[in-house]
């Protein structure tokens, strides 16, 4: 007769030798190759504590210099639940953005964004870019944007300096996020504006999560707030559509197609598509717009330089007696504030900016890289002193003579590069001009002990506020 006791003992054993087996599996993924080296962490976990330590914003993140020190370029880890090749191999990076076309982000923002989005879905892709180009292209910008633009930071700015400070960041977000509802919506009425606005709230930092979606977690949080703000604009939409009123110009692109027979989308990814685009326009631009002004604040030489290119402007147009509006050539002319631009994207990007799933198996030397596998190309040519001299100084001349235009080569890539890319490129370039063109109109500064950390993504624990004088540099 077996013992309760011996029947324990097997089960437990069985349990203990299941769970092992479990954890080395775990540290020990299969491939059809040599994997690059690295650690797979504790099962699940991996390796994502350490991963999201915040860390200075302009210095690449402890985690990625001690395991490029130990492994070399390539290594493997585990993040978010997931498998990931992290690569500081520039010519790795280029090949796997030229020839993968998944993004790579984990359950948690698929959750977000929807799996259907048409961002997402590789079908539907080609189609969302176009559309965004539509609007959010240079043409587009120029045609129609600017003038919006330039109004709101105009009226932001003036009333901040009524006041005597201003947040950046929040500025910067309500003049992204007026700027697009316009565009997408029309007219909107005030009740729906607000709760649009209001969603935003549930949207902090750290939305780059572990996947699981339970009550109480940052995910469920988003997750709600994400259905809130797409029922917003669907009602919206349903409203405006039943009594006759106009919609934005960006649903009228949308749903124009539909009625040309190009492509049928329904309203449910029209709303997703609209979200993923607000999301990603107010998770990004409002803080690297504040580390830039950080910087600039940090260096006078840079401040005086800017000051004295806004101040040229404006006595031009005074002088020509053309009107305040700023118009394209005015923005073309900015010439010293786009290298400033330049060199805050080169320095602020301490994070991956080519996020892909690896669609097919890929050999890489000696190495094996799984299909299936989150890839993260991290641009750390930015910070090679063989492509920048003193990479880590903040230094706008070093673009002198160069192409500032170009938002992609082998040796600077803030947007990333190949079908990913960012569409919202050129109007980041735009909004972050338009803001300093009006800033540095005004005498402005930011505190020296405003901290700019990353987390993955860049936060700004204490604020972004600048203390700006009503004095007004010129006209
Ligand atoms: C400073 C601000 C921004 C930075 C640094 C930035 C950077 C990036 C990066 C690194 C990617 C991934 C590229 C890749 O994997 O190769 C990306 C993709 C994308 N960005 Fe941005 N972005 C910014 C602002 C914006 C804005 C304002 C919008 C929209 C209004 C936007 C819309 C998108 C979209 C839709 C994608 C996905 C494109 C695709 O899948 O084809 N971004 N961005």
């Amino acid at each position: 007769m077996v013992e309760v006791y011996e029947l324990w003992a097997v089960i437990v054993s069985l349990i203990v030798v299941k769970l092992c087996h479990w954890i080395y599996q775990w540290r020990n993924p299969k491939s059809n190759g040599k994997l690059p080296p690295g650690s797979m962490g504790f099962p699940v976990i991996g390796e994502t504590f350490e991963f999201m330590k915040p860390h200075d914003a302009i210095q690449i993140p402890t985690f990625v210099k001690e395991k490029v020190l130990r492994h070399g370029p390539v290594f493997k880890t585990s993040l978010f639940g997931g498998k990931v090749i992290i690569s500081t191999a520039i010519g790795l990076n280029m090949e796997i953005a030229k020839t993968n076309h998944i993004p790579g982000m984990p359950k948690s923002l698929v959750r977000l964004f929807g799996a259907n989005n048409l961002f997402v879905n590789k079908d539907t892709h080609k189609h969302a870019r176009s559309l965004t180009n539509q609007f959010l292209g240079s043409q587009a910008l120029k045609l129609r944007m600017i003038q919006d633009i330039d109004f709101l930071a105009r009226t932001h700015m003036k009333e901040g300096a009524r006041k005597g400070c201003l947040d950046v960041k929040e500025t910067t977000s309500k003049i992204i996020i007026e700027c697009l509802a316009k565009k997408v919506m029309g007219e909107m009425e005030p009740e729906a504006a607000k709760e649009l606005t209001l969603c935003w709230t549930f949207f902090p930092t750290e939305w780059f999560r572990f996947a699981w979606n339970i009550p109480g977690t940052g995910v469920y949080r988003m997750v709600k707030a994400r259905n809130r703000m797409i029922k917003v604009l669907k009602e919206t939409v349903l409203k405006k559509r039943a009594s006759g009123e106009e919609l934005g110009e960006v649903f009228k692109t949308i749903f124009g197609d539909t009625e040309r027979g190009a492509e049928t989308i329904s309203l449910e990814s029209a709303t997703e598509y609209i979200f993923t685009l607000f999301l990603l326009a107010n998770e990004t631009t409002p803080m690297v717009l504040a580390a830039t002004i950080k910087l600039i604040s940090d260096n006078p030489k840079v401040m005086q330089e800017l000051q004295r290119e806004h101040e040229r402007i404006v006595r031009d147009k005074i002088e020509k007696n053309e009107k305040a509006d700023l118009t394209w050539e005015d923005y073309k002319s900015m010439t010293f504030t786009m290298m400033v631009i330049n060199e805050s994207l080169r320095i602020t990007s301490t994070v991956p900016t080519m996020l892909r799933v690896i669609g097919h198996e890929f050999k890489y030397g000696d190495y094996t890289i799984p299909a299936g596998w989150i890839f993260m190309g991290y641009p750390y040519v930015h910070f090679n002193p063989e492509n920048y001299d003193d990479p880590l100084a903040f230094n706008p001349w070093r673009w002198e003579g160069k192409d500032l235009s170009a938002n992609v080569s082998r040796t600077y890539f803030p947007f990333g590069s190949g079908s990913r890319l960012c569409v919202g490129a050129e109007f980041v370039k735009l909004q972050m001009t338009i803001f300093i063109h009006h800033l540095s109109r005004y005498r402005w500064s930011m505190k020296t002990e405003t901290p700019v950390l990353r987390r993955f993504v860049l936060m700004l624990p204490r604020g972004s506020d600048v203390q700006i004088s009503e004095d007004t540099k010129t006209g």
